[in-house]
């Protein structure tokens, strides 16, 4: 794990487990340049103080938080008399200094992706594919993207169709399974 640079496209099981975790365990898993995110969402009355204990725990576990971005989810469903939950945030960061390379990317800090329907949602939280090959771009070319929560797959299959490598970790045996079948059709393609 010490070439590890870490992406957490998603944490919903408890903020504050998940945080002591990271203070417990500094950034030794990364790179110099490992970038971290997660995005969480930001509208809803259990999650709205998400974002400060996630900034907290980033830094508590020797990160630099850099900031955060907007998912922004056009077919989220409305409710009557409240606001729309279409929102999450991305928060990130990094662990040191980070080198833009030759070839730097320019990434945006808004991304606009609904989750898939039908056949395609293979999980009620399962992210936009087409966003996370726009996420995954902050991890260099050849680097690894580590995703502790990894559901169906989704941050894996984009990381390795953004030619980046990939460790994920999932403990629903239902999703694990769905998860490897969709990464090796990732490889094979
Ligand atoms: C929000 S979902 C991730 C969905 C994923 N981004 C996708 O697109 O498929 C979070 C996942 O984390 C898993 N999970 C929760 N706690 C975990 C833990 N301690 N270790 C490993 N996986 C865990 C859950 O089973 C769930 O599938």
């Amino acid at each position: 794990m010490e070439a590890v640079e870490l992406l957490l496209p998603d944490e919903r099981v408890s903020v504050s487990c998940w945080g002591q975790a990271w203070a417990a365990k500094p950034p030794r898993s990364t790179t110099p340049t490992g970038a971290a995110s997660t995005a969480t969402p930001s509208t809803t009355p259990r999650s709205a103080p998400c974002n400060p204990p996630t900034i907290d725990a980033l830094q508590a576990a020797g990160y630099t938080w850099r900031g955060i971005a907007v998912w922004h989810k056009p077919a989220a469903r409305p409710h009557p008399g409240r606001l729309k939950q279409e929102c999450e945030s991305i928060v990130w960061g990094c662990a040191g200094a980070m080198d833009p390379g030759n070839k730097p990317v320019y990434l945006p800090g808004h991304f606009t992706g609904s989750q898939p329907r039908g056949a395609n949602r293979q999980h009620i939280t399962q992210k936009p594919l087409d966003m996370m090959r726009e996420l995954v771009r902050i991890v260099p070319v050849d680097g690894t993207v580590l995703d502790p929560f990894t559901g169906v797959g989704t941050t894996g299959v984009a990381a390795l169709m953004e030619c980046r490598h990939f460790i994920g970790i999932e403990h629903s045996a239902k999703y694990a399974n769905i998860a490897r079948a969709r990464l090796t059709e990732a490889i094979a393609a």
